[in-house]
């Protein structure tokens, strides 16, 4: 039972791509298997700052093979970019294997993403714009194109005609926008057969026989739990099918769910949000503008990975942190960014919500009664110290350190690495993620 799952507890951006460079040294195989182009995952090494949407953030071991599984679905034009980007830094990528059986982001679903938002006008999800969501659809639907398809021409060249005739009718007719040309999209697409084919394999038995073997199989999670089309506040989510929980990581590499043996939540100290959607603890003033721009200096900054967008701020919500805690099974949380608190005279978490005269301390089932939760706080003495050289807990402040306690028994899940700046080192390791 050796594979190990992390995964996102909140709404995406807790610093998974950080947590799993430095899980993935312990390891043998990293494989990414949901969601598309909308992840953005940093990594910052000797190398410098990497921002990954699609390759696992174990790229930087080259002796250890990173998988993108059938999970993902795959915008050709931004993996090749990407794979460039890292050969002109000098990073090996031979050890990339992509999955026959991904599906592709095609034109249209980037166009129909921006015209669909552009339809929902006041009620936009504020996705990405990136086409995952609607390749997802798709998928789903039975109306997708997968990379076994884009290496085979004939069968490319025959779905290709079929389902841009329909795209084009909803483009042009539905939305009343310009069809797309056929043969610029036959063109585009052959160029990327050819350059992707040497990294194309099946990324599902590759996954299978290393568990056989009793090799550690660490799955990359994209988003987070809140961000799930079931679990997550609805309607404003993603689309991505396997789901943004660890349930999900089972389905999208292809194995059992007894294979996992561990799964580890990360949380940043703090809320963040890109996007609309309720959010509890949303801090609109002052405090939350602090919390954003805390790391200007070092570039980690809450703006996203993915858009540019700044991300709304806000203090940890620990209802909804109960919540994804329990639904992921979680073992063990990384808790990320805990530098960024550092200045504040004080720190609040929510502890619990007032919905409609009413004190609850699980999340309601809907995003009209979560926009109108309002948080109950538990307030804690701030630190001025910079803790971005704690290596172990008692480099902290006391006032950290309680925090981190607090954080503890408001999730009833086990703390394992305490992360103190993006560098892979800045880290307190309280036990082993991997273990
Ligand atoms: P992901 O999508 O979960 O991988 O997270 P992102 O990479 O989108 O966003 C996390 C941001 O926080 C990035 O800018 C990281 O470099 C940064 N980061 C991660 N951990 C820490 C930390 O402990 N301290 C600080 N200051 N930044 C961190
Ligand atoms: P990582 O892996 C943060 C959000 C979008 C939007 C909603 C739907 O970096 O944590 P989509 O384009 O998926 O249809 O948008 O989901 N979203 C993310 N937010 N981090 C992510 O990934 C996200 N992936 C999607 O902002 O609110
Ligand atoms: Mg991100």
């Amino acid at each position: 039972m050796p594979a190990v799952v992390i995964i996102g507890g909140q709404w995406g951006d807790e610093g998974k791509g950080r947590v799993v460079d430095y899980a993935a040294k312990n390891c043998s195989i990293i494989a990414r298997y949901s969601a598309g182009t909308n992840a953005g995952h940093t990594i910052v090494n000797d190398l410098g700052k990497f921002s990954l949407h699609l390759i696992p953030a174990g790229i930087f071991y080259s002796e250890k093979k990173c998988l993108i599984t059938h999970g993902v679905v795959i915008d050709p034009f931004k993996l090749l970019e990407e794979i460039s980007m890292l050969q002109d830094r000098s990073v090996d990528i031979s050890n990339l294997i992509i999955s026959n059986r991904a599906h592709l982001i095609m034109p249209w679903h980037k166009i129909i993403d921006e015209l669909e938002e552009k339809r929902r006008g006041k009620n936009a999800i504020g996705t990405t714009k990136t086409g995952t969501s609607p390749a997802f659809i798709d998928k789903v639907a039975r109306n997708g194109i997968r990379v076994a398809d884009l290496l085979n021409k004939k069968r490319f060249t025959e779905k290709l005609n079929l389902i841009l005739k329909d795209k084009n009718e909803l483009i042009t007719k539905f939305f009343g926008s310009e069809p797309l040309a056929y043969n610029e999209i036959l063109n585009e697409y052959s160029d990327y057969a050819t350059k992707l084919a040497p990294y194309v394999s099946d990324t599902m038995s590759i996954v299978q026989k290393a568990d056989e073997n009793g090799e550690t199989i660490l799955l990359e999670g994209a988003q987070g739990a809140l961000l799930d089309i079931d679990s997550g506040t609805y309607p404003y989510v993603t689309s991505a099918v396997p789901a943004s929980i660890a349930a999900g990581a089972c389905i999208g590499v292809g194995i059992g769910p007894k294979s996992i043996k561990k799964v580890v939540g990360v949380f940043k100290s703090y809320q963040t949000r890109v996007g609309e959607g309720p959010m509890p603890t949303e801090l609109k003033g002052e405090t939350g503008d602090k919390l954003r721009n805390q790391g200007l200096e070092d570039g980690t900054a809450e703006y996203g990975t993915t858009t540019g967008r700044p991300r709304r701020c806000g203090w940890f919500d620990g209802v909804l942190a109960k919540y994804t805690a329990k639904l992921n099974g979680m073992d063990a949380i990384a808790l990320t960014r805990l530098d960024t608190l550092s200045g504040f005279e004080e720190i609040k978490v929510c502890t619990s919500y007032n919905v409609n005269g009413k004190t609850v301390d699980t999340p309601p089932g809907t995003f009209e009664e979560l926009n109108i939760a309002i948080p109950n706080y538990e307030t804690f003495p701030g630190w001025k110290e910079d803790v971005s050289e704690a290596r172990q807990l008692s480099d902290l402040p006391n006032n950290a350190r309680n925090f981190v306690k607090k954080i503890q028994s408001v999730t009833t899940t086990p703390i394992g690495m305490v992360s103190v700046g993006p560098k892979r080192e800045q880290a307190i390791i309280i036990k082993q993620l991997l273990d």
